[in-house]
Formats: C-alpha cells, sequence, structure tokens
C-alpha cells in the first residue's frame, strides 16, 4: 500500500483486520521492521489520539518519528497554487511537501476543511499535492472528507464485541454547538458497509451525507424507532453536506441517554472523541460498562500500526 486516504485504498480488507488483531495482541512482533525509516507527521490540526497512537504504533514497529504542528510551530502554508504570496503564508505547500520527503520515508498529513467550499473541500487538495510534492507513501490523520484510521479502529472495536454475525450498527447524528466536519461520519459508513455490518444512519432532515460514503446504508430521520434492535450505537455530530458546513437542527434532544439506549440490543455506545459530555452523550451513558469509547481510542493505534506494517513491506 502507497496510500491510505480512504477505505478504497485496501485491496485486502481483511487481511489488514487480521493484522490489526494480531498486532494488538503482539505488538512488537515487527520491530525491526522500521528501523532506519523515519515517519513524518504533518499536523494542519489539533489532536490528542491520532498523534499519540500514531507515535505509539510507530515506535512498535522500529519507526523513528518527527512531528510538527504546521501553522504554529512551523511557518504557514500557503495550500493554493499560482498565487501572490504577500499575506500571512510564509511558505508554499509545493516546497513544504518536497522539504518533509528529504527527511521522511512515510509521512502522515491531517487537515481539516474549511466548510464554505464544498467542491474545493471534497477535491481533497491539500492531501492529493502533499502526495504529488513528497513523492512518499501517505496516511490520512483526518482529512476534509474521510478519518479512515478511524474508521478502521471502529469496525476492529465491533468486530471484537459483535454477538451475530450482521450486527445492526446505527449511526446517529448528535447536536454540537459547532460546525463539524462530515469527515468521521463518512469514513464510519465507508468502512462499516466494507466489513458487510446491517448500518441505519439516522438525522434529522437536511443532515443527508455525500451517497458514495453511504450507499447501501438504511437512512432515517426518527431516532427512537433507528434506536430499537442496535447492537452498537455510533453517536457523531456533522455539519450539512447539502446545504455545505451549516447547522440546520439545534434540537438537544437528539443526545444519547439511558432512555435511549435502552431501545437498543443491548447495544454498546461509541464516540470516536474528543466528546462533549451531556450535550451529545449523557454522563451515565459514556461512564457505563456499555461505552466502547476507550476500546476505541486504544484500537487507533493497531489500526494505525496494521497501516505502517503494509506501507513498510510494501518499500
Ligand atoms: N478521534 C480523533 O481523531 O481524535 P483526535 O482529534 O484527538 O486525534
Amino acid at each position: 500500500m502507497n496510500q491510505f486516504f480512504s477505505a478504497d485504498d485496501v485491496s485486502d480488507f481483511p487481511a489488514l483486520m487480521e493484522d490489526a488483531l494480531y498486532l494488538k495482541q503482539h505488538p512488537f512482533a515487527f520491530s525491526d521492521l522500521g528501523k532506519g525509516k523515519t515517519l513524518g507527521l504533518v499536523f494542519f490540526n489539533p489532536s490528542l489520539r491520532t498523534r499519540l497512537s500514531s507515535q505509539k504504533a510507530a515506535h512498535h514497529l522500529g519507526l523513528h518519528v518527527l512531528s510538527i504542528n504546521v501553522n504554529q510551530e512551523g511557518w504557514t502554508i500557503e495550500t493554493q497554487d499560482g498565487v501572490v504570496m504577500d499575506g500571512a503564508a510564509g511558505e508554499h505547500l509545493k516546497e513544504a511537501a518536497g522539504v518533509l520527503a528529504q527527511y521522511c520515508d512515510i509521512i502522515g498529513i491531517r487537515c481539516f476543511p474549511g466548510l464554505k467550499d464544498r467542491e474545493a473541500d471534497y477535491r481533497e487538495e491539500v492531501l492529493t499535492k502533499f502526495a504529488r510534492y513528497s513523492q512518499r507513501p501517505m496516511i490520512s490523520l483526518e482529512s476534509a472528507t474521510g478519518h479512515p484510521l478511524q474508521g478502521f479502529a471502529d469496525v476492529m472495536t465491533i468486530i471484537e464485541r459483535q454477538r451475530r454475525p450482521k450486527p445492526k450498527v446505527v449511526l446517529t447524528w448528535a447536536p454540537h454547538i459547532k460546525a463539524l466536519p462530515q469527515a468521521v461520519p463518512n469514513s464510519f459508513a465507508q468502512w462499516t458497509l466494507r466489513a458487510g455490518f446491517d448500518l441505519t444512519i439516522v438525522h434529522p432532515e437536511g443532515y443527508e451525507l455525500d451517497e458514495r460514503f453511504t450507499r447501501g446504508a438504511t437512512i432515517m430521520h426518527d431516532q427512537d424507532k433507528a434506536l430499537e434492535g442496535a447492537d452498537f450505537v455510533y453517536a457523531k455530530s456533522w455539519s450539512s453536506f447539502r446545504e455545505y458546513g451549516q447547522i440546520l437542527c439545534h434540537d438537544r434532544s437528539w443526545m444519547i441517554t439511558d432512555e435511549k439506549m435502552d431501545r437498543t440490543n443491548q447495544g454498546y455506545f461509541m464516540h470516536c472523541l474528543p466528546v462533549r459530555r451531556n450535550l451529545k452523550v449523557a454522563d451515565s451513558v459514556l461512564d457505563s460498562p456499555r461505552s466502547l469509547v476507550l476500546q476505541q481510542a486504544h484500537n487507533r493505534i493497531f489500526a494505525a500500526q496494521a497501516v505502517m506494517k503494509n506501507m513498510l513491506e510494501s518499500m
């Protein structure tokens, strides 16, 4: 594998999942694979889990890690071509990517969307330009439209806990005070459908996601009905894809509570974190044995490690 931007970049999904599950049991089994090689982690946006789980995964494989919060610790990066750089940006992405390539064998990038221009965001310009100008194997650490390491870790978590061959998985929209990207729900839908789970997506009117990610899922607008018989409930807020980047609903009754979880098939609660307590999910759910959020965060290490292992083996 030379690129990990979405589930579509994975040719053998069961083998990659098997790798991740094996690495969880034997994290240092390939500790020499990355010896003498360097992973670069470039963050345009904040991170706790992605940054640290990637570093830990790299450590397990013997990789050296360089990490930078560009725009804060480095120069502000210009991402558009052909502009007169007489503003705040001191360095162009072309040079930044080329320089990174001198220091790193694999590069991971986090770059959130602007949520203003849908076409531009869904073209994934920063990610694709970094790949073009660095010519290095690239990992998305969450881009404008996807969070594949999160989707992979989430499916791994479901596989570890599933009690029937085709579990009912419900992705529910949840309230938030900010307009958030569609990256996590896009990837969650894409990965759960790829895994063959029975996926229902429930949200208020106007929050339909891009069909390219959700084709094959059942779409509903009645949350109580959607939760009936669910084995897994994944809560996430996102802004509208149709009325791009807008918050269309302020109804806080979409928060996940004990009463709502009681409608499920003794279902588990999932969230990618960070989560705003008592806005998206009640304390009592998050603090209960039903919550898998820490297991999801733990699995982020082995999802990243499986991807890095695959890339190192392809070099
Ligand atoms: N879930 C996730 O990607 O967390 P961070 O934003 O902290 O990396």
